[in-house]
C-alpha cells in the first residue's frame, strides 16, 4: 500500500464521522460518542501524518511550502475542535461550530488529496511511498492503543 492510500482511508473515516455529527441534535449520547471519536481521529491522524508524511516532505524544496501550509491548517483545525469542546453541546452554537469544522476539514482533506498528493508523488520514490505507509499505519496503531 502507498502512503496516499493509507491516508485516504482515514480521511474517509473523518468525512463519515463529520457527516453523522452534523445530523445529531442537542446533548445526545450519539453526539458525545461521535464527537469523541472524531476528536481522536483528527488528533491521531495529524500526528501520524506530520511525522510520516509532512516531515520527510519538508526536506524537498518542491514540497516545503505546501507542507507548511497543511501543518498550519492542522493547527486551525485544533483550534476549532477546542472551541467546540468549550461550547455547550445543547446550544445551537455547537452545531454552527461543528459545521465550520466540517467545512474546514473537508477543504483540508480535498486539498491534500487533489493538490498535495500529486506534488508529493513526484518527490517520493516508490519505496518511500510504501515505507511511509507502513510507518504511518504503525503510528496510527500506537496512537489508538
Ligand atoms: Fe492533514
Ligand atoms: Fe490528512
Amino acid at each position: 500500500m502507498e502512503i496516499f492510500t493509507a491516508i485516504r482511508k482515514d480521511h474517509e473515516k473523518q468525512r463519515l464521522l463529520m457527516k453523522i455529527l452534523v445530523e445529531t441534535t442537542g446533548n445526545s449520547e450519539s453526539r458525545q460518542k461521535y464527537f469523541t471519536e472524531l476528536k481522536a481521529e483528527l488528533a491521531h491522524h495529524a500526528i501520524a501524518e506530520e511525522r510520516h508524511f509532512y516531515s520527510p516532505l519538508m526536506e524537498s524544496d518542491n514540497t516545503i511550502e505546501p507542507s507548511r501550509h497543511a501543518i498550519a491548517e492542522h493547527h486551525e483545525i485544533d483550534e476549532l475542535v477546542e472551541k467546540l469542546e468549550n461550547t455547550d453541546m445543547s446550544s445551537s452554537a455547537w452545531l454552527i461550530h461543528m459545521k465550520s469544522l466540517q467545512e474546514l476539514v473537508l477543504h483540508h482533506l480535498d486539498e491534500e488529496e487533489h493538490e498535495f498528493f500529486q506534488q508529493a508523488g513526484k518527490v517520493l520514490t516508490a519505496a518511500q511511498k510504501q515505507k511511509l505507509a507502513d510507518e504511518y499505519r504503525h503510528e496510527m496503531e500506537i496512537q489508538e492503543s
